[in-house]
Order: structure tokens, then C-alpha cells, then sequence
């Protein structure tokens, strides 16, 4: 199912700038409480009392004050206007938190991290065998956890999921549940029912969700080759084609060299008669 990934994606990013979920409105130097700093339950964005370019920072008493981003995550981060200053993308080994509070160091496994970001965590020392475009370099952030996603056959996984709602055009809402799990990628995944890592499917097998397929794409409950596929051609095929092409081309070749030849002996024959007649 890429295109409802894609759309999923497209979905995310349309909520992201919407102002329906913009975060509070308390500009810099302003009071904010961390009381009120939550996670949307839609969109799974977290908010807090200020502005997008701000974030709740607290020393000593329960009330805060909105102080200006120490670093983004994103290239070009929401909120700020071309041309102004934006707060700098975090250096190799480190990472930027979500309320952009400051570079803060990876995380070890076990340690708390924030929904669905898998490079918070440090890599496992194994990180090359564990690493998939499911994690990151082999790490996992599940249950706001850092674990490693290296659970192989048989072996008891997690199972994460977590589910974004669009309130989407006029009313009807979109949602959509992503399933994360810490089996070793691609090879096994998470089944739903026994919570143990299984083989990833082969094609035409059945499924439920895309990581249970080999090819990562389950569609009408059947594993299936994504779209984006590129299609194969076997050199029978290839040599079959060139015989093809080759025999057509002599084909009309010939045609043309008999057709010629039939329009000379035509015009000798001509021209013989057209003699015969003159010398009677
Ligand atoms: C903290 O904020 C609350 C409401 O925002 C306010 O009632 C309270 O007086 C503040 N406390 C301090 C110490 O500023
Ligand atoms: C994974 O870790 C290696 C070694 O630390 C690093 O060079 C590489 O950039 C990391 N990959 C990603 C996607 O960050
Ligand atoms: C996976 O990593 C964790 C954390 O280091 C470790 O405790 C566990 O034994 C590992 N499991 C496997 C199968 O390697
Ligand atoms: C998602 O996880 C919650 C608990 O974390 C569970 O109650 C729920 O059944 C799960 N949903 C699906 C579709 O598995």
C-alpha cells in the first residue's frame, strides 16, 4: 500500500501547517506552565503554551518563560519568516528533542524517547546488520523507548502502534495506524497475535499489514511487489525481440528488392515486344 504511505506522508505534512494544531501562541519572554505542554491526540504533535519558534523552559518554580529554540530538526522549520534566523540542526551524535530545547546526546538503549524518533537512540555496536529503512542504523524508539531492533525467530517482540487522525476535508476523517515492532528487519516481523517474531512473507502469501512481507507491500490482504518495481525483462525475451525485429526488417527487405526486380523483368519484357514490333 505505497500510495496510501505516500498519502499518508502528504496528509502529515498538510497537518503539520495547518493552523488548526498550531501550538500555543505565547511569544518569546512570555509565561508559559509545562502543566499545559501535551501531545495532540490526532495528530500526535506536542504542544505547549508557546509559539512555534519558542519552547517552555522552567528554572526553579512551576511557572516557565517562552525562550527562543535552540536547535530545529527540520531543514526548513515551521513558523519563521524568510530571512529570519533559525536555530541551528544538531551535530552527528547528537539530536534535537521536539520542543527544540537544545542538542541533547543519544540515547542509550532502555533510555526514554520521544514518539517515533528512532534517532534519538544510539546505534547498536551491530549496527550495519540491524540497520533497515524500518529504523534508524538499527535502533528503535517503541513504547517511548530506545531498543535495538535485533529480536530474530521465535522471540518475543514488542509491538507499537500508533494511530494518526486527519480530520481531512469537510468533516471526514482520515486515519491511519502505523505498526512499529523490534524484529530484526526485513527478515522477520512482529505477529499481531503471538507477539513473537515470525519470517517475513514471500510473495502471494497473505497478510495483514506491509512488514509482513518480504517485498513490504501487502495489498487486498495478498503480499505483493510494490509499484515502483522496476520491470524485469528475461534475455529470452530480450533475444525473442531481436529475432523479431531482424526477421521484419529482412521481410521488407525482400519485399522490396522482389518487387523491384518483378518491375525490371516487366520493363525488358516491354521493351523486348516494343523491338520485336520495330524489326518486323
Ligand atoms: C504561575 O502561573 C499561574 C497561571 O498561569 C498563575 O496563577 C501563578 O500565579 C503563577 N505563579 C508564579 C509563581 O508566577
Ligand atoms: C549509522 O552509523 C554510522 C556509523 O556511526 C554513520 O556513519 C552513519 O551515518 C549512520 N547512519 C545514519 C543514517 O545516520
Ligand atoms: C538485543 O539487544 C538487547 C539490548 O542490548 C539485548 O539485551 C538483547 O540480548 C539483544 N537480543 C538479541 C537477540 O541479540
Ligand atoms: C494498539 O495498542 C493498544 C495498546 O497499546 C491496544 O489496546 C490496541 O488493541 C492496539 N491496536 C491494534 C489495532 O492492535
Amino acid at each position: 500500500m505505497v500510495w496510501s504511505r505516500a498519502l499518508f506522508w502528504s496528509l502529515q505534512l498538510f497537518l503539520v501547517s495547518l493552523p488548526l494544531v498550531q501550538s500555543g501562541s505565547v511569544p518569546a519572554g512570555g509565561a508559559c506552565s509545562t502543566d499545559n505542554n501535551h501531545v495532540e491526540s490526532s495528530t500526535k504533535k506536542s504542544l505547549t503554551d508557546c509559539d512555534d519558534k519558542t519552547f517552555c523552559l522552567v528554572s526553579g518554580s512551576t511557572n516557565g518563560t517562552c525562550t527562543p529554540k535552540k536547535c530545529r530538526r527540520d531543514e526548513f522549520p515551521f513558523g519563521y519568516n524568510p530571512g529570519e534566523t533559525i536555530p541551528p540542526i544538531c551535530s552527528q551524535g547528537t539530536f534535537c528533542p521536539d520542543d527544540g530545547s537544545g542538542c541533547q546526546p543519544l540515547i542509550d538503549v532502555g533510555g526514554t524517547c520521544e514518539l517515533s524518533r528512532d534517532e534519538q537512540c544510539k546505534q547498536p555496536p551491530n549496527w550495519d546488520k540491524l540497520s533497515s529503512h524500518l529504523n534508524f542504523n538499527g535502533s528503535i524508539c517503541l513504547h517511548s523507548r530506545c531498543m535495538y531492533a535485533n529480536a530474530t525467530i521465535g522471540q518475543r517482540c514488542l509491538l507499537d502502534n500508533t494511530t494518526y487522525v486527519d480530520p481531512g476535508p469537510g468533516d471526514q476523517q482520515v486515519s491511519r495506524t502505523v505498526f512499529r515492532d523490534n524484529c530484526r528487519t526485513p527478515s522477520f516481523f512482529c505477529d499481531q497475535t503471538y507477539l513473537q517474531c515470525l519470517p517475513t512473507k514471500p510473495l502471494g502469501a497473505s497478510c495483514l499489514r506491509d512488514q509482513e512481507c518480504q517485498t513490504y507491500n501487502c495489498e487486498n490482504s495478498v503480499c505483493v511487489y510494490p509499484p515502483e518495481t522496476p520491470l524485469h525483462v528475461s534475455p529470452w525475451q530480450t533475444v525473442l525481440t531481436i529475432i523479431c525485429i531482424i526477421s521484419a526488417m529482412a521481410a521488407t527487405c525482400i519485399t522490396l528488392v522482389l518487387v523491384h526486380q518483378r518491375q525490371r523483368l516487366e520493363r525488358r519484357r516491354e521493351l523486348r515486344e516494343y523491338y520485336h514490333e520495330q524489326s518486323r
